[in-house]
């Protein structure tokens, strides 16, 4: 891709503002892209002085924000997104495993990740913590779709051995060859990384956690990414298979799986030792709260994990999730907590830090991506409404960026994404797709 100066006003959280950063934004900024990195970032007239034969971009008009990332994203549940009304394991049985089992045939899940993936491009997401699917073929077609798009994929074949339907389950040694064969074929190829999923310790064995222990072991960079704490039912569930585990994270624990590569899922009736072994394990959480909302799991303590000091990132949770958009995720997220007897009031620079960079770093690609501080990718999502959108409105009369920003967050859906890059590779453009 040719070097570009992008013109623009830029907006990102380079410093954690639940702990003192604030919201960086430039209204005429610069930004230099040479071979997909960014090599400046300023004042576009002083960039423009310093660069003065490089090609220039226009996207003034609109707002540039850092490529989103979504932490905890389903992808064999394109097609069953929206049923409303059931609880977590209910909702799993009637509703979600049927689904996943189709995935055995690959020509079918060749078609799932294709929707997956240009969904998520057209929502803004560059980088995604995918649950994956139980089958190698249709795990190999995630990862081969997108390598194909250029998404960065985390992800990884989901582990099972009990209480779903048999069609779902693998032995421990099948998983294990498995796991070990599609390490070897995606991890760390172009933009794809592996993360070692059990589905949850619920369906999980013993022996089925040991061949994760041993993968984790085996592979130093692999991320590790599963469940927990979600809906109650499910807690008492796993209480009754563990009997010798204190709580749900125990079930993890034992296995060496909790760590700074660790990422769960929801965490919502999570205990105060909990986070404790959470935050000293540098371990994050990823917080789902369309999913939370939608299968009715229940409130997610914000601020006991700020308190506590643990790491926390968005998902979308699709198809729990009632949408792909990590912006409505962070809007969903905010209004929760304006609800829940014990919420935190987030502000703009607060959402956007947890839709783009607490990802990157949830993800381990914190060096990579997040935000535009220079030596990192060119990931970038421009904002910019349609011709008579109600968002156009207030961004044409908005005093501040920062104003512009939380109207993002409450009117932005695919629609008003006019373009995604990463890498600086363009991945999607409104125009042409
Ligand atoms: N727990 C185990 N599997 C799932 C799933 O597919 N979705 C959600 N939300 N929770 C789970
Ligand atoms: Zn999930």
């Amino acid at each position: 891709m040719p070097d570009t100066l992008y013109r623009a006003s830029l907006l990102h959280t380079p410093q954690n503002p639940f702990k003192g950063g604030s919201l960086e934004a430039i209204s005429d900024a610069g930004i230099v892209v040479q071979s997909g990195k960014i090599v400046a970032v300023g004042d576009f007239s002083s960039l423009r002085t310093l660069y003065p034969n490089l090609e220039s971009t226009d996207l003034r008009g609109g707002l540039l924000l850092p490529g989103l990332v979504d932490a905890h994203v389903h992808y064999p549940q394109v097609r069953v997104i929206g049923a409303l009304g059931m609880t977590l394991l209910d909702w799993l049985e009637l509703n979600t495993l049927p689904e996943e089992a189709r995935l055995s045939d690959v020509s079918y899940a060749r078609g799932v990740a294709s929707a997956f993936v240009r969904a998520l491009l057209m929502h803004g997401t560059t980088s995604a913590m995918v649950f994956g699917a139980h089958f190698a073929g249709a795990q190999a077609a995630l990862f081969e779709e997108g390598a194909a798009r250029g998404l960065r994929v985390v992800s990884g074949q989901v582990l099972s051995d009990r209480l779903l339907r048999p069609e779902l389950h693998q032995t421990p040694t099948s998983a294990l060859e498995d796991g070990r064969a599609l390490i070897q074929r995606f991890h760390g190829v172009g933009r794809a990384q592996y993360a070692v999923m059990p589905r949850f310790s619920l369906s999980a064995s013993e022996a089925m956690l040991e061949v994760c222990q041993q993968l984790m072991t085996e592979t130093p960079t692999a991320r590790f990414h599963t469940h927990i704490n979600e809906n109650v039912d499910e807690i008492a569930t796993v209480r009754r298979l563990f009997p010798w585990a204190r709580d749900y994270l125990e079930t993890y624990e034992r296995y060496d799986l909790i760590g700074s590569r660790s990422l769960l899922a929801h965490n919502l009736h999570a205990s105060t030792s909990e986070l404790e072994r959470l935050s000293a394990a540098g371990s994050s959480v990823a917080h789902c709260p369309c999913s939370n909302a939608a299968i009715g799991s229940g409130f997610f303590g914000l601020g006991r994990h700020l308190q506590h000091n643990v790491r926390v990132a968005l998902g979308t949770d699709i198809g729990g999730g009632t949408g792909y958009g990590v912006l409505k995720e962070a809007l969903q997220a905010y209004s929760l907590q304006r609800l829940a007897p014990d919420g935190v009031t987030m502000n703009a620079a607060q959402m956007l830090y947890l839709s783009t960079l607490a990802g990157a770093e949830a993800l381990g690609l914190e060096g990579t991506c997040g935000d535009f501080t220079v030596g990192k990718s060119f990931d970038a999502v421009w904002v910019k409404p349609r011709k008579g959108d109600p968002l156009e409105q207030v961004f044409q009369h908005a005093d501040s960026l920062q104003r512009m920003l939380s109207a993002a967050f409450a009117l932005a859906g695919s629609e008003s994404i006019a373009q995604v890059w990463i890498e600086g590779d363009c991945v999607h453009s409104r125009e042409t797709t």
